[in-house]
């Protein structure tokens, strides 16, 4: 009887099948986009792929522009099957991020499968829904940035890395055309390395020795400098490849992620590259938890933000403040540890580069401004512009 329902059930009721599923589905998607609440403008949405489909020859940002400019301040599109609401007028955003309990917008972003899957929902602070988790983890990430120890660690550090990179630009010369977006994110990625786990991960000497062997098409370095080297740019790229794949994630579902072709190739080999780094962060949590543990009781311990996670509540807690709510009095796990790292790096790298490429890219397009900033400079250090710049003199800039 099975048998013969199976032999009978030819290609053709297959194709049937698929076509009577695929108008369900078509229908269904457009009944819930013509009724959804409170409809905004926006372009037209598919089945399946959303608003994605309209993005491609654009970049991300150029297209959301390009959306803005025929929609208005407030627009909808639907990326991986949710309905998005792009808002460019910066009082509307401020509504949405008042630092008040009150607020009717304490999730800024749901926890999407996609992001589930790349790694970073559900950890950290950031994309962190778990109320109870992310208040855990909030207050150990903040403890660590307030210390005054971090800070003045975090100058010297910023001093050292910036005197390293200008070493490395005068050694270039003069003819040299500078790419300084390349150049402040490499420096961005390093910074924050260090102020998040003490480890320098070379990512400017890697990309000055990247830039000298390619014009001299020699190499200046011995094998076992090259190889650690070659072990840090990868680690730098893959931090880099990281970030630039959250947007696979972001904009396409699971279907789309694991069927479509290109989209599936280039998804595959991030999820190979999140596998590398995680591992890898996870080995910094567990050498620095090694070493704290043979430091003798009487050695001061550094001061990064992974010392700070990992001592927190323990008997080497670098912390001076204490915690009173008892959910707050137990250590951290390494997967905590991890999460807030993985953010302060997701968080500190594009911004703070961008940040200071549109400093630069203003000053020099408002020269006035360039000549109070050089005034201030010049009050402040004394007329010494070589000299590191201390604590004190932050304070003193306006
Ligand atoms: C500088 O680097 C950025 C980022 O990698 C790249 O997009 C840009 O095209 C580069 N600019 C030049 C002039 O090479």
């Amino acid at each position: 009887m099975i048998t013969t329902t199976i032999s009978s059930f030819g290609i053709s009721d297959i194709i049937s099948l698929l076509i009577v599923f695929s108008i369900i589905y078509v229908t269904r998607f457009y009944y819930h986009y013509f009724t959804r609440h409170n409809p905004l403008p926006g372009p037209f949405p598919l089945p399946i792929v959303g608003s994605a489909y309209q993005q491609i020859g654009y970049g991300f940002n150029d297209w959301l522009l390009s959306l803005h400019k025929k929609y208005g301040d407030m627009y909808e599109i639907i990326l991986a099957g949710q309905r998005l609401i792009v808002l460019c007028k910066p009082d509307l955003i401020e509504n949405m991020i008042l630092p008040s309990t009150k607020t009717k917008y304490s999730i800024r972003q749901p926890n999407t499968e996609g992001f589930v899957e790349y790694g970073f929902a559900g950890v950290g602070i950031a994309f962190n829904n778990d109320h109870k988790s992310w208040k855990y983890n909030r207050q150990f990430f903040t403890q660590a940035l307030s210390t005054s120890n971090l800070n003045y660690q975090a100058i010297e550090w910023t001093n050292e890395l910036w005197n390293e990179m200008e070493s490395y630009w005068n050694n270039l010369g003069e003819d040299y055309e500078l790419n300084l977006t390349k150049w402040m994110h490499r420096f961005t990625n390093e910074m924050i390395f260090r102020i998040s786990t003490g480890v320098k991960n070379d990512a400017i000497t890697c990309y000055y020795n990247m830039l000298i062997s390619s014009n001299n098409n020699k190499n200046l370095l011995n094998e076992k400098e090259n190889e650690k080297l070659k072990n840090s740019e990868n680690f730098v790229e893959s931090l880099e490849t990281y970030m630039e794949g959250l947007i696979y994630f972001y904009t396409f579902n699971k279907f789309i992620r694991n069927n479509f072709p290109f989209i599936r190739g280039k998804v595959k080999k991030l999820l190979k590259n999140k596998d590398y780094l995680f591992d890898r962060l996870y080995n910094i949590v567990k050498e620095r938890r090694i070493e704290i543990e043979n430091t003798p009781l009487d050695q001061p311990l550094r001061h990064d933000m992974l010392t700070s996670y990992i001592t927190a509540n323990t008997p080497r807690d670098i912390n001076v403040v204490k915690q009173a709510d008892a959910d707050l009095l137990r250590p951290m796990t390494d997967k905590e540890i991890f999460g807030n790292i993985l953010d302060a790096v997701l968080g500190g790298t594009d911004t703070a580069a961008n940040f200071i490429c549109f400093i630069i890219y203003s000053l020099e397009h408002y020269p006035e401004v360039k000549q109070r900033l050089r005034q201030e400079f010049d009050r402040v250090l004394e007329n010494d512009l070589t000299r590191p710049i201390t604590y004190k003199d932050l304070d003193k800039l306006e």
